[in-house]
């Protein structure tokens, strides 16, 4: 092995899953945000976690609401989840903006996000403070997925030069696009 810094190592991390997780303000009005920072934590019962920077809009809706839902979106959502990425919903209403489509939940009171390939609705069960983010964890109390075939999507080292087009599926990935 050869010692390095955390620039060269971290970029071999990658490439990295985008999801989507949207939460409600206390109005009901959701709200969409990407995240790579996503993770499966347990079993039974089946937990996944998000880690969310303190100054994003969403760590104050996940800190008031006890419900979330993450949604893993497609090759079609490209340009839409740029745009969640590089706008806050303090000052944007995502769902408005965008193409991004609400569909109805099964248990949760936040939106499911139409054409995404998979949706989880969670309970939030915890929250952990680690550095400048914070690990909100829940419970999948339904799930949902799209009724067609559909891909998604990647960050691979250097995507934020590229815009949407740094948000590329397997195959993207695999021609080395
Ligand atoms: C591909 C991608 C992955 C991201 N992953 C995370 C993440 O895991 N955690 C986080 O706090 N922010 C992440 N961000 C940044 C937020 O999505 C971004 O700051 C967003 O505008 C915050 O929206 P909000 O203020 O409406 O919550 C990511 C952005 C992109 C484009």
């Amino acid at each position: 092995m050869r010692k390095t810094n955390l620039e060269e190592a971290i970029g071999r991390k990658y490439p990295e899953w985008v999801t989507l997780v949207v939460a409600a303000d206390e109005s009901g009005r959701p709200n969409a945000m990407p995240a790579g920072w996503v993770t499966f934590t347990s079993i039974d019962p089946v937990m996944l976690a998000v880690s969310v920077g303190f100054e994003r809009y969403t760590h104050g809706l996940l800190k008031q609401s006890d419900e979330f839902v993450v949604t893993y979106p497609s090759a079609e959502q490209k340009e839409d989840v740029y745009y969640c990425g590089n706008h806050s919903g303090a000052d944007v209403d995502k769902f408005s903006e965008t193409s991004l489509k609400k569909e109805e939940p099964a248990r949760v009171s936040v939106p499911l996000v139409q054409n995404s390939v998979v949706c989880f609705e969670c309970e939030k069960r915890g929250e952990l403070v680690t550095g400048d983010h914070t690990i909100f964890a829940g419970e999948i109390v339904a799930a949902h997925v799209a009724e067609e075939d559909l891909e998604k999507i990647y960050t691979v080292k250097g995507w934020h030069e590229k815009g949407y087009a740094g948000f590329q599926t397997i195959e993207e990935m695999a021609r080395g696009r």
